[in-house]
Order: structure tokens, then C-alpha cells, then sequence
């Protein structure tokens, strides 16, 4: 009954079928992907070894096999095989198969609900506030023309040096306002989608990064060759990539053994901004650096968020909106030591 039922993969819940000795055997792909293994590595095998946590409500799975009762619990923590940590419903419906009896348990993962609701008003409010800057940023850029050019006609006007120097002033300033205006108001071309292959980005990053690092910074890669290409502006996805990990290698001045590690891998059944993908793409920027500032966490990616006195706070804010418009999502976690910003890229982005 259980061993194919392609309906049940379209489920964002995890669906797992158990015989009678409490042993898999059926798991749909949303718990391949929250138990973290296919189900070829998960078939047959017991309950309490892929899911350690389960011990803890042994008896209700026994009661429910036995006595036929359904059990429900909400906000269920357990653990997985590999020691992380599960937020999840479970549901747990006995089933007779061939008169025997089975154990049908469903988890709705709660982790990823908060994530997204989470990520659903950041998105809102950042698109305000970057309209916002965006408009100040064109009022602020149209009158520099016209200040630059007037101060250019007065400096050719006037007889002394000593003079002239206080109108380089202002034509250094108008250029120095005029870069960060433009800098503020983003990359404004319009997006150039071909198909890419992410690694050719990855890798350049990489050796930028390693020629402004300097030799003490080593990178590790851990790469899944197996990604397709996916449509993209590879102009852009650069620079967005460039941002995050020349932040990382920034945070890493003062660490002895800075590390920075890359990873590409693929992940199924994954929602962003309500739209449910089967396939992403998630890249993993991470560094053993200091971590991220607390006071700038939940701000993180506004513009002008900046915990270095040279910094103007734009590379996270630009990096996101590049990423938005790739139907992605950043995310960023951070504590001493490890601090890691994930890109979520749908892996079946069509040509626009
Ligand atoms: N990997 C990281 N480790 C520690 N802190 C980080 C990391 N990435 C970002 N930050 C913090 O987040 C801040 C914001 O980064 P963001 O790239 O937006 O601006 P910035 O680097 O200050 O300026 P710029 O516009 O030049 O990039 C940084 O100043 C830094 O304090
Ligand atoms: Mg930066």
C-alpha cells in the first residue's frame, strides 16, 4: 500500500509508514528531506535509529499499534540521527495493511513555518525601506550634477590656489556623494538571464577573495557537480556572492586559521514567499570568524547596517535584492565561530 504513492510527495508534510516492529517502510520525499537520508538508506531500518527522539514517546507508538488509539502532539521536539534538532506536529494514525496493523506518523515541520512567515515581513518592510532610500537617493543625486558643474566653471574663475583649493573641496565631496548615491540606489541594469553554472561564480569569488585575503585565509570547497545550470544574471549573482564572502573574509582579520567554506548542494520541497519549489539550489557561504555583531542581527540586511568603521552597510542590502530577484532568499546564522549565510535559489527558475 505504502511503497508508491507519488501523491504523498508533493506533501510538504513528512509522511512515514512503520510495520508493526516499528521499522520504515515508506517515506515520502518531504521526510527524506527533513530526516536528512533517501529512502533507500532509510528503508527497513528502525524508528529509533533514524529518529534517536522517538524513544521518548515509545510507549504511545506501542499503545497506538496495540490499542488502535491515535496520538497527536504539538510542538514535539526530537532528535535526528545526526544529533540536530527537530520542531515538528506529529500525528501518529494506526493503519491496517493486509490485516496487519501500521503505524502512519506525520511531521509538519515547524521550523521552516516560522522561517517563512519571518522572511514574508522582512521581505515587506525591506522593499519599503529600500524604496524609500531609493527615492532620498534620487533626490539627493539630481542637484550634484549641477553643484559639481558650477563649482568646475567657478574654480576655472578664480586667480589663486589658495582659492581653488576650497572648490576641489566641494568637487571631491560631489564625487564622494555621488558614488555612494549610486552605490545606495543598487545595480539598476536590467537582469541578463542565461544559464549558469554556479560553481564558475563560486570559483570566481574564490580567487578574488583569496587575492585580497592574502595567504593565511584557506578556502574549503565542497561543491555538488551534479547541479544543473539554472537561469540567472550572472553579473549580478556575482556581485551578491562577492558581497557575502568579502564580508566573511573582513570578519576574519583578527582570527588565527581564517577559513571560509563554500558548499553547494540541492534540497527538495522548499517554500519561498508562498511559492513551494521541488528543487533549490542552496549555497553555503560560511567563516570561522567572530560572528556577526548581536546589535546587528535583526537588522542585518537594511542598508546602511554597518559594523565597520570604513563600511557604508550596502553589500548585505544589494546582495538580497539580487537575490530576490532570483526568486531566492538569504538567510544568515551566526555565533562565535561559525557564522553561515545561506542562498536559497529555485532550481526550476524559467526563462523570463
Ligand atoms: N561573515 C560575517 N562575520 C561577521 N560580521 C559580518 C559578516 N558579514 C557581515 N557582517 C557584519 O554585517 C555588517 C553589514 O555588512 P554589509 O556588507 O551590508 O556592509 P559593510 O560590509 O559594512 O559595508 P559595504 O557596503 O562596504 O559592504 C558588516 O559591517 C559586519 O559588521
Ligand atoms: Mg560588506
Amino acid at each position: 500500500m505504502f511503497t508508491n504513492q507519488p501523491h504523498l510527495n508533493n506533501l510538504s508534510t513528512a509522511i512515514l509508514s512503520l510495520d508493526g516492529d516499528l521499522s520504515l517502510c515508506y517515506v515520502n520525499q518531504a521526510a527524506e528531506s527533513l530526516l536528512q537520508l533517501s529512502f533507500k538508506r532509510l528503508s527497513g531500518k528502525s524508528i529509533f535509529e533514524v529518529l534517536p527522539g522517538f524513544k521518548e514517546i515509545e510507549n504511545v507508538l506501542l499503545n497506538a499499534l496495540q490499542s488502535n488509539q491515535l496520538y497527536t502532539q504539538r510542538r514535539a521536539q526530537f532528535e535526528l540521527h545526526n544529533g540536530q534538532m527537530i520542531s515538528v506536529d506529529l500525528s501518529v494514525s494506526p493503519v491496517f495493511e493486509e490485516a496487519q496493523p501500521n503505524l502512519l506518523v506525520e511531521l509538519t515541520p515547524l521550523d521552516r513555518y516560522v522561517k517563512i512567515n519571518r522572511e514574508e515581513v522582512f521581505r515587506e518592510q525591506q522593499e519599503v525601506t529600500r524604496q524609500m532610500i531609493r527615492g532620498l537617493a534620487h533626490e539627493i543625486k539630481n542637484p550634484l550634477g549641477g553643484i559639481r558643474g558650477s563649482a568646475q566653471l567657478l574654480q576655472s574663475e578664480l586667480p589663486t590656489e589658495e582659492l581653488k583649493e576650497y572648490t576641489s573641496i566641494i568637487i571631491e565631496e560631489t564625487d564622494r556623494l555621488k558614488a555612494l548615491v549610486d552605490k545606495l540606489l543598487g545595480p539598476n541594469v536590467p537582469s541578463k538571464m542565461q544559464l549558469t553554472n554556479i560553481h564558475e561564480i563560486l570559483e570566481k569569488v574564490r580567487r578574488l577573495i583569496e587575492l585580497e585575503g592574502g595567504p593565511e585565509l584557506s578556502f574549503l570547497r565542497d561543491y555538488d557537480p551534479s547541479i544543473p545550470e539554472i537561469y540567472m544574471d550572472s553579473d549580478l549573482m556575482l556581485q551578491a556572492v562577492l558581497n557575502i564572502t568579502r564580508n566573511a573574509m573582513q570578519s576574519l582579520k583578527a582570527t588565527r586559521h581564517p577559513r571560509i567554506t563554500l558548499i553547494t548542494r540541492t534540497d527538495r520541497q522548499f517554500t519561498i514567499a508562498s511559492v513551494r519549489h521541488k528543487n533549490v539550489l542552496r549555497v553555503e557561504i560560511m567563516d570561522n570568524g567572530p560572528g556577526i555583531p548581536i546589535e546587528l542581527r535583526e537588522n542585518l540586511f537594511f542598508p546602511m547596517i554597518t559594523g565597520r568603521p570604513d563600511g557604508s552597510g550596502l553589500g548585505l542590502s544589494v546582495a538580497q535584492s539580487i537575490i530576490h530577484r532570483h526568486q531566492g532568499i538569504i538567510e544568515a546564522s551566526s555565533e562565535l565561530g561559525l557564522t553561515r549565510f545561506t542562498l536559497i535559489l529555485p532550481l526550476e527558475v524559467s526563462k523570463p
